[in-house]
Parts: C-alpha cells; sequence; structure tokens
C-alpha cells in the first residue's frame, strides 16, 4: 500500500467524545474484572476454611467473572457505525471515498455496489476483505485487486463484505467508525431484510439524493420502515451531484430551496424524527467527486481547488466540511448513548448486587466471630475457675500433709519415747 498519506491525530473532533469514552468506560471496566476476580478468590478461600459461604453464593460470583469479561469483550468491539442509502448512482459509495479521502469503494456508472459493502479499520497497517460467513482474510494488494475482488465474489445483494483497511490512513476509521455502503434502494425487494440485518445497530444513516432529479418513491419507503422499526433515527440527507447546478446558475437557488422544503418536510412531517430546526442542520448540497478530486490534489500536496469540477467548489467543499463535521458530532453522541448507557449501568448493577452479597457475607462473619468470642470467653471463664479450684485443693493438700507430717513426727518420737 502506498505511505503517502498518513493522517495524524485530530484531538479537536467531535468523535474524540466516542474515543475518550470508550477509553473510560473500558478502564472502568478494567477495574471492575480485577475487583470480581480478587473477590472471588477470597469467598473461594472463605468456603474452603470456614464454610461460611456456600456452594451457590460461590457460583453465583463466578457468573460474575464470565459476565465482565464478556462485557469487556464487546466494549473492545464497540464502534459508531454509519449507514448510507438512495438510489442507484446517486453517489452513496463516492460520499464514502471522500470521506475516507481515497477511492476505495469501487464507484461508476450503472448499478455498482451489487452487496453491502462495510469499511472499517484495521491494526497492523493490512488491508483485506471477509465474506460472510467465512473467516478467511481475502487480502487486497490495492485498490483495483479490491474492486475485482467485489464483482468476482457473487454474492446475494443483502450479504455483506467487511473491508478491513488500515486506521492510519483515515482519521474517521482510526476514530471507530464503521461505514456501510449499500446497493441502490431501487434494485432491492428485500428491504425489509436489509434493515433487519444491517440497518438496526446503526447510529446514523445518510440519505444520497441526486439532486439532479428528486426524492423517489423507493428513497422515502426505506426510511419510513426505518423509522418504524428504531425509535427517532439519526438521518442527514445530502443533495449530491450538486455541481451540475453549476451549468444552470439562473435557477441555481430556487431549486435549492424546493429541495431544501421537501427534505425539511420529509424529516419533520413524513418521518416525524425531527423538529424544523433540527432538520435544517441534516440538509446538505455536496458534490462527493469534487470532494474526493479535491482531497486526492490535497495529499498530492496540491491546493483543493484543482479537483474542481465547477464554478463554485469552495461552497460546495465547506459544505461536505460543514456535514462532516455535524455528522461527527452526531455519530459520536448518538454512539455513546446507545452502546454506552447500558453497559455502564450493567456494571451498575453487577457491582451493586457484588456489594450486597458482600455485606451479607461480612453480617454472617461477624455473627460467626461473636460466637467464637463468646465461646472462648467461657473457656477462659471455666480455666479460670478450675485453676482457683486447683489451688484450693493444693492449700488443702498442704495443709492436710503438713497436719499428717506433725501427726507422724509426733506419733514417732513418742514411740522413741517409749
Ligand atoms: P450504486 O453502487 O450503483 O448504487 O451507485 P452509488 O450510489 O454508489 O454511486 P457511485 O458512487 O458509484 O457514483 C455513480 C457515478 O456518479 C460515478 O461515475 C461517480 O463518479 C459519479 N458521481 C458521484 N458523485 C458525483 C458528484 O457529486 N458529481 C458528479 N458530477 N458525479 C458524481
Ligand atoms: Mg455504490
Amino acid at each position: 500500500l502506498p505511505e503517502s498519506r498518513l493522517y495524524q491525530s485530530n484531538d479537536k473532533s467531535p468523535l474524540q467524545i466516542f474515543v475518550r469514552a470508550k477509553k473510560k468506560i473500558n478502564d472502568i471496566y478494567g477495574e471492575i474484572e480485577e475487583y470480581v476476580h480478587e473477590t472471588t478468590t477470597f469467598i473461594n478461600a472463605l468456603h474452603a476454611e470456614a464454610e461460611i459461604v456456600d456452594k451457590a453464593e460461590r457460583e453465583l460470583f463466578e457468573s460474575y467473572v464470565y459476565k465482565v469479561a464478556a462485557i469487556r469483550e464487546v466494549l473492545q468491539r464497540d464502534h459508531m457505525k454509519v449507514a448510507f442509502f438512495g438510489r442507484t448512482s446517486n453517489g452513496k459509495s463516492s460520499v464514502i471515498n471522500a470521506m475516507l479521502r481515497e477511492k476505495i469503494l469501487p464507484s461508476g456508472i450503472g448499478h455498482t455496489t451489487n452487496c453491502f459493502c462495510q469499511v472499517e479499520g484495521s491494526n497492523g497497517g493490512e488491508a483485506y476483505l471477509m465474506t460472510e460467513g467465512s473467516e478467511e482474510k481475502l487480502n487486497v494488494v490495492n485498490i483495483k485487486q479490491l474492486a475485482n475482488a467485489l464483482c468476482q465474489e457473487k454474492l446475494c445483494e443483502s450479504s455483506l463484505v467487511r473491508i478491513f483497511w488500515p486506521r492510519e490512513r483515515c482519521s474517521l476509521l482510526r476514530d471507530d467508525v464503521v461505514f456501510v455502503d449499500s446497493p441502490g434502494v431501487d434494485v432491492s425487494a428485500n428491504l425489509d431484510d436489509w434493515i433487519d440485518n444491517h440497518c438496526l445497530n446503526a447510529d446514523v444513516f445518510v440519505l444520497v439524493l441526486n439532486a439532479e432529479s428528486t426524492m423517489t418513491r423507493a428513497e422515502k419507503q426505506f426510511f419510513h420502515t426505518v423509522s418504524q422499526k428504531l425509535s427517532k433515527p439519526n438521518i442527514f440527507i445530502l443533495n449530491n451531484r450538486w455541481d451540475a447546478s453549476a451549468n444552470e446558475p439562473e435557477c441555481q437557488e430556487s431549486v435549492k430551496s424546493q429541495h431544501t422544503e421537501r427534505c425539511i418536510d420529509f424529516l419533520t412531517k413524513e418521518l416525524k424524527v425531527s423538529n424544523e430546526k433540527e432538520a435544517a442542520e441534516r440538509v446538505f448540497f455536496v458534490s462527493a467527486r469534487e470532494t474526493l478530486q479535491a482531497r486526492i490534489e490535497e495529499a498530492k500536496g496540491n491546493p483543493p481547488h484543482m479537483g474542481a469540477i465547477a464554478e463554485g467548489f469552495q461552497i460546495r467543499y465547506f459544505e461536505f466540511q460543514d456535514f462532516e463535521r455535524k455528522f461527527e458530532e452526531c455519530i459520536s453522541q448518538s454512539a455513546v448513548k446507545t452502546k454506552f448507557q447500558q453497559h455502564s449501568s450493567r456494571g451498575k448493577s453487577v457491582s451493586g448486587d457484588m456489594k450486597s452479597m458482600l455485606d451479607n457475607i461480612y453480617e454472617r462473619i461477624t455473627i460467626f466471630r461473636n460466637l467464637k468470642q463468646d465461646q472462648k470467653n467461657l473457656l477462659t471463664e471455666r480455666i479460670q475457675g478450675t485453676e482457683t479450684q486447683m489451688m484450693q485443693v493444693t492449700r488443702e493438700m498442704k495443709m492436710k500433709i503438713h497436719n499428717m507430717v506433725e501427726e507422724v513426727e509426733e506419733k514417732v518420737s513418742k514411740a522413741l519415747n517409749e
């Protein structure tokens, strides 16, 4: 892979909200794991020594070890997921490539993407593919080969190909954003399966429209189903191919306001997923192809406008960046809530349960200790009593012996005299 461009970390990115939250919750769970291990060892020892803890309790503590380990594993894999939908050729794959700053996904005229493609970050600088149901890593040496591999894989349109791309090549991948590209919503009859298989854990949806035409019934229907299955999905709308409007400057503004109004109505009145103000922040007019070209030029050290397709490049480029910023804010906040809220309340309940069990055990230990102390006291009392008795007996014996000796002495001297 060419190593011409390595992206530096951007700590001001809103994605850091998620990155930091993930680190924090992982650290906390690391501590919980240690604490659970220590406690289990202690509880096992208690069981072996004094039988204060019964078998059921021991088993319950051991189950916490597994529970915490399982949550830790899920946590390490948690990511932010964005899924792109829209009609064939609207530029879904091009938008993802522009965000990744590299032409990773195949794009082209006609029906290009023929199954779901998920792009996610890989460690160790490796690039490879994995198809559904197989653990085999298909190595990808270059992008052309990736496109060929995707074409050759005879896959059903709702199956998933996972593309692992080196994290260090793109800051979004580094910060755990996962991209899901889809075939056009107009080419499938299985939209319900698509939603069930690929959308239920998406944090953000991006509807990519073609600004040269208007939103189609298939696109609308798809999002109606999404919003029935998910409560208030986060939806962004990109009116792509906006560079085409440069050819008709006289009607540019009126077309823009017509599209804007329709998009806002769709989000507010039809889907009812946001209010007017929020919806206005979710609609953008961009050119994915131009943005990608500009970014490729930038990476070569050239000014971005060298990638311009038409008049008005700068405005469209800014608008794409504005979209990315708002998208980053939205996805990281949403992912923190949906992915971590549950884990933190589970962590709380595990530590709460353990605490009350330990309190209970502590109470039993205290009672046990008091009982032992009482027994000890009783024993001491008895010993003390016996000691006094012994002393008395000894004293009496001494007297007796003394008397006996005297008597014997007396008797002996009397006998001698006689
Ligand atoms: P499918 O995978 O077939 O569903 O299409 P898609 O939505 O992924 O579209 P894709 O990204 O493959 O783009 C289709 C064609 O439109 C390609 O030739 C792109 O280069 C071109 N294209 C994409 N975005 C733009 C844009 O903003 N402006 C212009 N002029 N062309 C674009
Ligand atoms: Mg595509």
